[in-house]
């Protein structure tokens, strides 16, 4: 058992309240605000040409940086691409049926993930050492920054819709090419793409099935 400090007793008491303040006055969302996220939500393969502000930008992390990883690990990298050059520097790395769906977004988000992600492990959980677990286990590591970073990007793509944005998932790309491109130098890996934006409901193919319940659930 961890003894904790009285600061971090009143940290816990206060997370308890925020916590139980929202469950007792917002219990769930409703049908339109859950079809927004999922159930009528669609991936883009056009934008409209309307501006994303780059505080929409800071406030879609604020959101997405809360959602849960292992060992709150964190090991997702953003790297929001606005401008001309940096898109054309994206544009070599792109297979090219994702060219136009790419180029005319008006920001790529470029998801990747850090493997040098226990270094931030003391701030991010501060009452256990857990970096060497991970600084000491490369396969283990690598499946932690993977896995973690693509939960946060799912996250990403939820809080965008949550906003009113639209999403256009990729990994259509070179890997190679990106990481040289936006992460030489770093321990830095991309694990997918995702434009965000005004999507134009014009661009959009039919629905897709997906499996059922009996076909990909079980309970036991
Ligand atoms: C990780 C990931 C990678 C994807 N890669 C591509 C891609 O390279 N090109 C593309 O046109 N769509 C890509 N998609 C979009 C999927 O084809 C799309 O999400 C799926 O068909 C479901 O479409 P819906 O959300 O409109 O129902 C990708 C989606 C995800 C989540």
């Amino acid at each position: 058992m961890i003894e904790l400090s009285e600061q971090q007793k009143k940290a816990v008491a206060e997370a308890q309240v925020t916590f139980k303040n929202l469950k007792d006055n917002a219990k769930k969302l409703n049908q339109e605000q859950m079809n927004l996220l999922f159930g009528e939500a669609r991936s883009m393969n056009g934008w409209q040409d309307k501006d994303v502000s780059d505080e929409m930008v800071k406030s879609i992390y604020e959101l997405t940086k809360m959602g849960p990883t292992s060992t709150n690990c964190c090991p997702a990298r953003f790297k929001f691409i606005k401008s001309e050059k940096h898109k054309q520097l994206l544009k070599d790395a792109l297979l090219p049926n994702n060219v136009d769906k790419v180029m005319s977004a008006p920001v790529i988000a470029v998801i990747g993930y850090d493997l040098d992600f226990s270094d931030h492990m003391g701030k991010l959980f501060p009452h256990m050492d857990v970096a060497p677990m991970y600084k000491g286990n490369q396969e283990f590591n690598y499946s932690a920054a993977f896995r973690n970073s693509s939960l946060q990007g799912a996250y990403f793509m939820m809080v965008c819709r949550g906003l009113g944005l639209d999403c256009g998932p990729m990994s259509g790309f070179s890997n190679e090419l990106v990481d040289k491109t936006f992460f030489e130098n770093t321990n830095i890996k991309s694990n997918f793409l995702c434009c965000i934006g005004y999507g134009d409901s014009a661009k959009i193919f039919q629905r897709l099935p997906r499996l059922d319940f009996d076909e990909a659930c079980e309970i036991i």
